[in-house]
């Protein structure tokens, strides 16, 4: 057993505590601090630790912080006002404002898919292995006691928002994940059901 499956039952029982209560908080709830850059690093190396099928790496991290989330704002209300001509002028505005202010929290990672189309592990694999980024990025923000929300919307679905993002041909946006510092914990939503989600395979009766 490698070092860490070993680790003394209290540090396993924490790891397991931190996943039981982990909640999601809404971007413009997340204030500084924000994790630092040695943080960060951290968080992008544990987000990194994934199953991924053949080893592609079909993911990688756009990081949006400091002032750079104000300017890619600024660029995104406009490429929304852009590509919405038709919409009712105080509606688009509302949008736009939305997209403007699209990332609040101290720090935004965009997990980049870029599944490799050169080889016989199919796109969804690839795909599902940027989710897990996903996950393992808020897993460890949350074990370092930050909050996060993954997101997606407009921005991550828009071709010329994405590509003011930076995506490439062939690359979509996983999840928008956004870090900071919870101003508050929300209260605990509805979980689902385990009972009425698994079953336990037998064999079916021939007919
Ligand atoms: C791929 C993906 C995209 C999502 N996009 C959004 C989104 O755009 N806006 C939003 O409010 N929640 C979105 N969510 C839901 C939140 O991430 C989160 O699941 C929800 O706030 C519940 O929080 P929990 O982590 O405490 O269960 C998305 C979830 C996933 C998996």
């Amino acid at each position: 057993m490698s070092e860490a499956m070993n680790a003394p039952l209290r540090t396993r029982e924490d790891a397991l505590a931190l996943m039981e209560r982990r909640r999601s908080v809404a971007a413009n709830g997340l204030i500084e601090p924000g994790p630092t850059p040695d943080e960060l690093d951290r968080l992008l190396t544990v987000a990194a630790r994934v199953p991924d099928h053949a080893i592609l790496t079909p993911w990688r991290f756009i990081v949006i912080a400091g002032a750079a989330r104000a300017e890619l704002g600024a660029r995104l209300a406009e490429a929304y006002r852009a590509g919405n001509p038709q919409m009712e002028d105080a509606k688009r505005e509302k949008f736009a404002g939305i997209m403007s202010r699209l990332f609040p929290a101290p720090v935004a990672v965009v997990v980049v898919s870029r599944p490799n189309r050169d080889t016989m592990i199919p796109p969804m694999e690839q795909e599902l292995s940027a989710g897990a980024v996903c996950m393992n990025l808020l897993h460890g923000a949350h074990a370092l006691g930050f909050s996060g929300i993954w997101v997606t919307g407009w921005a991550a679905n828009n071709p010329e928002a994405m590509r003011l993002i930076g995506l490439g041909a062939g690359e979509k946006v996983a999840g928008i994940v956004h870090l900071g510092t919870a101003r508050e914990v929300p209260p605990e939503r509805p979980r689902p059901d385990l009972a009425a989600l698994v079953t336990q395979w037998t064999a079916p009766e021939e007919a």
